[in-house]
């Protein structure tokens, strides 16, 4: 979206009450939205909207407990505390073992709604971040599949869920959703081989990637008004988080969530300050179209989230994302960053801290995390020491070249963090070292006097863990993740205080992963993208008129598990859809790919 042109107008033209204004300065509605009679079709069914992704895959032989943990419908829930719902373990299971947990959101909406934020969580563990999605006239469905099995320790026990939309309903803004929160546990039965990310082979050992046996909040107590992450407003403000782990933990992993909001809802299109100065703009956002999330442990830096572009349902032009909603949406990804190097401080049985910040950020930033932690169920207390740790600064380049409203900016950085440190456990003395990798580049074009906007950014964000005895290798994680994203927007005024926006996106998600152990080794690849193409007009906050369309092929192959859809919609119809489940074509390619993964891998490993 043009930076100048529509933050402007929106600040301007919107009916400026901070309800209609939540989360989303630029965020739109369709007018059609609000009274059904101007629909022609009255018998227009309801709307599915849904978010491309794998199909969770869950065992063949059982079918499902299933527990209604929560039904409420969120209306004017905007500044309050989160909704609440006590949890007990399912007593209709013959087993009390589960090989998969899936959690599933289920909403209806109908009317005119904000794309509203919102979080869910288990006893203060954030398990799904996620978007509404902008409900019509004729009314909307949609549903959210997550796989939860790395949360199975949190399951066991009696908990309380927490769930946080803020969401506002006037004669305007007339959308209720009404929402139902299901879990379905899976009985494991031995013989089961169903693909699990975190599964590092189908071994026995302790490292055969079971869920933590332990989960530590890292986000707000329960807040009496919002949800339970953090906000971070500005590049100094740094959110911190006290917390204890027990004393015999041998491994742990911080799983961060992070989503931004209001004036760095488009951080990637934010021009830099020189250019914000120079012509004086005074609510355009700026800071440029860097931002990194910096996690501190006791104040050191310990690993970085170099976020995807998530567009939520109402970015850029709404109507690309009906029914098939951008990519990430509907479950916002997270990011995980190996803490156990650092364990040795950690195992004190004192306090520690958990900080977050993010570079250049602008108001708002809602981030908290997961420490996932396991423990040694043989002895009460590890040992464990850092032996090297690397945080060289990080590299930023910027040129600036504007003449007026007019302007070419390329903005490039780069940072890595590693550490090795090991700890002492019944399992032996494990050396764990942790690599993280980030290249970013963007070229933006501002032209047209501020009219017309060109965003071309790529993101690379590499992690390696690599485990070991000491005569011996143990496991290694290897995920190379690149977000390649474009974005066109041209604009012009209609009079009147209309505009209209053409507007060209693409987004793209694509991770290479190798998982290793003793007992084996997978690799596989995923590459998601998506097109689209809109033109509207706006008045005020309100799309008038206009076009969306939206192709997107979703391509992961994991060896003997793949999944591939090409699907694609215009003005709200699917299109095309074609999708299939069995692996083919490149079955032989497959391990030299892994092969040059692990070649990569030693040469990293020399550098212990
Ligand atoms: C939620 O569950 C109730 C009871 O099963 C059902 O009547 C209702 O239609 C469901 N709502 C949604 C949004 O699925
Ligand atoms: C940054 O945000 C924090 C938290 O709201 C606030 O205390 C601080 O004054 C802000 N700093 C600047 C420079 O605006
Ligand atoms: C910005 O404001 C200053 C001081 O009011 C003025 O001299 C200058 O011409 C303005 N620049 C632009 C590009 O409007
Ligand atoms: C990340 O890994 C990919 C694939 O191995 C490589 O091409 C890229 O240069 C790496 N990027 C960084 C920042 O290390
Ligand atoms: C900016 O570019 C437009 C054409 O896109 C041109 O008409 C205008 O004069 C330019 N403005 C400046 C200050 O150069
Ligand atoms: C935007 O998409 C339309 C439809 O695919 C295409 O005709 C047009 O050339 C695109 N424009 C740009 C600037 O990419
Ligand atoms: C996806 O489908 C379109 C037809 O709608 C086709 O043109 C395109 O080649 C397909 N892409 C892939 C990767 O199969
Ligand atoms: C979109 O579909 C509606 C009917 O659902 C139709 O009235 C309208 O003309 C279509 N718009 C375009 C641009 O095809």
């Amino acid at each position: 979206m043009a930076p100048l042109l529509l933050f402007t107008l929106s600040i301007l033209l919107l009916p400026f009450t901070p309800s209609a204004n939540l989360h989303n300065t630029k965020t739109l509605l369709s007018q059609s939205d609000h009274s059904p009679h101007q629909n022609p079709h009255q018998d227009t069914p309801i709307t599915t909207f849904f978010q491309v992704t794998k199909p969770i895959k869950t065992p063949q032989k059982s079918s499902p407990c299933s527990l209604l943990v929560l039904q409420h419908d969120f209306a004017s829930t905007f500044g309050k505390p989160p909704v609440l719902a006590n949890y007990t373990p399912p007593t209709n299971c013959p087993s009390q073992h589960f090989s998969k947990i899936v959690l599933e959101w289920k909403a209806t909406s109908k009317g005119r709604q904000f794309d509203r934020i919102f979080g869910v969580w288990l006893g203060g563990v954030e398990v799904l971040r996620s978007c509404t999605a902008e409900p019509r006239a004729t009314g909307i469905v949609w549903t959210v599949e997550k796989d939860i099995t790395r949360y199975s320790s949190l399951l066991k026990t009696p908990n309380q869920f927490a769930v946080y939309i803020g969401n506002i309903v006037d004669s305007t803004y007339t959308g209720v959703y009404h929402v139902n929160l299901t879990l379905h546990f899976y009985p494991s039965n031995g013989d089961d081989h169903h693909d699990d990310k975190h599964k590092f082979s189908g071994s026995s050992n302790d490292f055969n990637g079971s869920p933590a046996d332990l989960i530590v909040p890292v986000s707000r107590n329960l807040p009496l008004n919002g949800g339970q992450w953090f906000l971070v407003e500005n590049s100094t403000d740094v959110q911190l988080k006290e917390f204890e782990i027990p004393r015999n933990a041998y491994r742990a992993v911080l799983e961060v969530y992070v989503s931004y909001h209001e004036n760095d809802e488009f951080w990637y299109g934010n021009p830099p300050n020189d250019y914000i100065v120079g012509n004086n703009l005074t609510t355009t956002p700026g800071n440029g179209p860097f931002r990194e999330v910096l996690v501190s442990l006791d104040g050191v830096v310990v690993g970085a989230v170099w976020p995807f572009t998530v567009v939520y349902t109402g970015g850029i032009n709404p109507l690309l994302w009906r029914p098939i909603t951008a990519i990430g949406s509907f479950d916002l990804p997270t990011y995980d960053i190996e803490i156990t190097p650092f364990l040795g401080n950690l195992l004190d049985g004192k306090q520690h801290s958990i900080g977050f910040g993010v570079t250049n950020a602008l108001n708002v930033w809602y981030i908290d995390a997961n420490l996932h932690v396991w423990l040694d169920a043989k002895s009460e207390v590890t040992e464990g020491a850092l032996t090297d740790y690397k945080s060289p600064p990080p590299t930023f380049s910027l040129s600036s070249n504007f003449k007026g409203l007019n302007g070419t900016f390329f903005t490039g950085a780069t940072r890595s963090i590693s550490s090795s440190g090991w700890v002492k456990s019944s399992h032996g003395k494990i050396t764990t070292n942790s690599y993280q990798d980030f290249s970013f580049i963007n070229s933006m074009e501002i032209g047209k006097n501020g009219d017309l906007q060109v965003v071309n950014q790529n993101i690379n964000a590499n992690s390696t863990v690599y485990a070991m005895l000491p005569s011996s290798y143990l496991y290694s994680i290897q995920k190379a993740r690149s977000f390649p994203m474009y974005l066109h927007t041209d604009s012009m005024d209609q009079g009147s205080g209309s505009f209209s926006l053409v507007a060209n996106v693409s987004l793209g998600f694509n991770e290479e992963s190798s998982v290793g152990s003793r007992q084996g080794f997978s690799i596989s690849s995923l590459n998601n993208l998506q097109n689209g193409q809109g033109s509207m007009i706006v008045n005020g906050n309100l799309v008038t008129s206009g076009l969306g369309s939206t192709q997107q092929v979703y391509n992961f192959d994991g060896f003997s598990d793949c999944y591939f859809r090409n699907v694609s919609s215009s003005n709200y119809t699917i299109i095309y859809d074609e999708s299939r489940d069995t692996c083919r074509g490149t079955q032989k390619a497959r391990p030299k790919r892994g092969f040059a993964g692990w070649r990569a891998f030693s040469t990293r490993d020399a550098r212990i």
